[in-house]
């Protein structure tokens, strides 16, 4: 809840938390310890010099993510006040697009994603699903060995995605190269939102000379009306949004499923269904971990925090889903004890659905074409990509019974 500071309260804060510091992917519990320790509302830096308020509780995440009158998802205020060469900029920055727009821009946006996302029926989708599945299978199942975040997870999402925009398969490694250096905020962001930024330029220049039946292309002719360079930033978005978050949502389940005997020896039974592995990742290592953020309008008393306007308010959906599983749900509505790893408010993920159907789809096949899979390193020593707003996986190496290609010649 928010309240009109009547005079000037200070907030004296400790330390700021270092979310970009290479520890945080080693421990990121720690991190948000120390930010929950603060109250509610902590104190950390995105980048070295680049300061945010970091919100813990799911009480006061709820109230930032519905009251847009006091939280706004523009950056162009705080942008000003940050160097042109700063690395978190490139997931930052402003475009015209749903994720950074409020009021009616927003809503116009945001029902066109809607609107050609619907248009993707799920049968279509797991057709989709299964056809990449099973070509990356083809591929490295005769090995009897992988890494299923460099060889199933990425991959099996840019071909999903291309797929989906109108990409051939053979873009993929372009698409995970820009978009992976931009997503870790870290020296190569600057490089990778070049080259992520040139992909979807490209692609928008091809499907306004040339329609697909693909979801660029339903954009141009959708009735709102959007401009080309419009359509570009809602690819830019959406593209993004869901290629990095997605892939590491199945990362992690599969990490979370391949470590515990509860969830893989009874996969095939159904007694663990793949849903519940989803589910404890999205509270223990929620992909799109610090990514929900938000500026305040003008300066503002918030749950016994001074906050200053243009000055990021993080949403932390990782610390979130941490702390709201551990504390009591007694006398509150059952639905208070979860986690938010989709968001609330106007601008909460608008394909969460078909995402969980991309996702559980993906593990009932991979582990139906393979289900001898066997993790080489144990979860405790896998290694996480840096950054300070995802949760995500370096590698994840397993072993198991190797199998021949099931239609030599679909191998490309
Ligand atoms: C098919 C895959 C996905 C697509 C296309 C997608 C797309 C989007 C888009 C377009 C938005 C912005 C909506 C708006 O501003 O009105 C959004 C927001 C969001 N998405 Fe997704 N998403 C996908 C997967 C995921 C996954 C796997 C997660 C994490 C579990 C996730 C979590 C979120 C969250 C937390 C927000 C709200 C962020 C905020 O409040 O600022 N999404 N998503």
């Amino acid at each position: 809840m928010t309240t009109q500071p009547t005079d000037r309260q200070s907030f004296t804060v400790s330390a700021p938390v270092r979310l970009w510091e290479e520890g945080f992917a080693r421990d990121p519990h720690g991190y948000y310890a120390a930010l929950r320790a603060q109250g509610p509302v902590g104190w950390a830096e995105l980048a070295p010099g680049v300061p945010a308020y970091v919100v813990t509780d799911r009480r006061a995440a709820l109230d930032v993510l519905r009251d847009a009158e006091t939280f706004s998802h523009d950056p162009r205020a705080w942008e000003a006040t940050v160097p042109d060469d700063s690395p978190v900029l490139a997931m930052m920055r402003w475009r015209p697009n749903a994720l950074f727009s409020d009021g009616g821009a927003h809503v116009r946006y945001r029902t066109t994603l809607i609107d050609v996302f619907d248009l993707v029926e799920p049968h279509d989708l797991r057709a989709r699903v299964h056809r990449a599945v099973r070509l990356l299978v083809n591929r490295f199942g005769p090995r009897g060995e992988a890494d299923l975040v460099t060889e199933f997870t990425r991959p099996l999402m840019a071909l999903i995605f291309n797929n989906l925009f109108g990409l051939p398969d053979s873009q993929g490694d372009r698409l995970n190269e820009g978009l992976g250096k931009m997503m870790e905020g870290g020296a190569q962001s600057a490089e990778g939102e070049a080259e992520y930024t040139e992909y979807v330029l490209r692609l928008i220049a091809a499907k306004a000379e040339r329609r697909g039946d693909d979801l660029p292309s339903r954009l141009l002719d959708h009735p709102a009306g959007l401009t080309p360079e419009e359509v570009t930033w809602q690819v830019f978005l959406t593209l993004g949004a869901g290629y990095e978050p997605t892939a590491n949502l199945l990362s992690n389940a599969l990490s979370r499923i391949l470590g515990n005997p509860a969830y893989y020896s009874t996969l095939t039974s159904g007694a663990r269904p793949v849903t519940d592995a989803v589910l404890e990742v999205l509270h223990h290592e929620t992909p799109l971990a610090n990514y929900g953020i938000y500026y305040a309008r003008r300066p503002v008393s918030f749950h016994g925090v001074w906050v200053r306007a243009a000055v990021p308010v993080v949403v932390s959906f990782g610390a979130v889903g941490l702390f709201a599983e551990r504390e009591p749900a007694e006398g509150r509505h059952p639905a208070d004890a979860s986690h938010l790893s989709w968001g609330a408010g106007p601008h909460a993920c608008p394909v969460r659905q078909q995402t969980l159907l991309l996702v559980t789809e993906a593990i009932e096949q991979l582990t139906q074409w393979l289900p001898d899979l066997d993790p080489v390193v144990s979860r405790e020593r896998l290694s996480w990509r840096p950054g300070p707003f995802h949760r995500s996986l370096t590698s994840l190496p397993v072993r198991f019974s190797p199998r021949s290609p099931d239609q030599p010649g679909e191998l490309s």
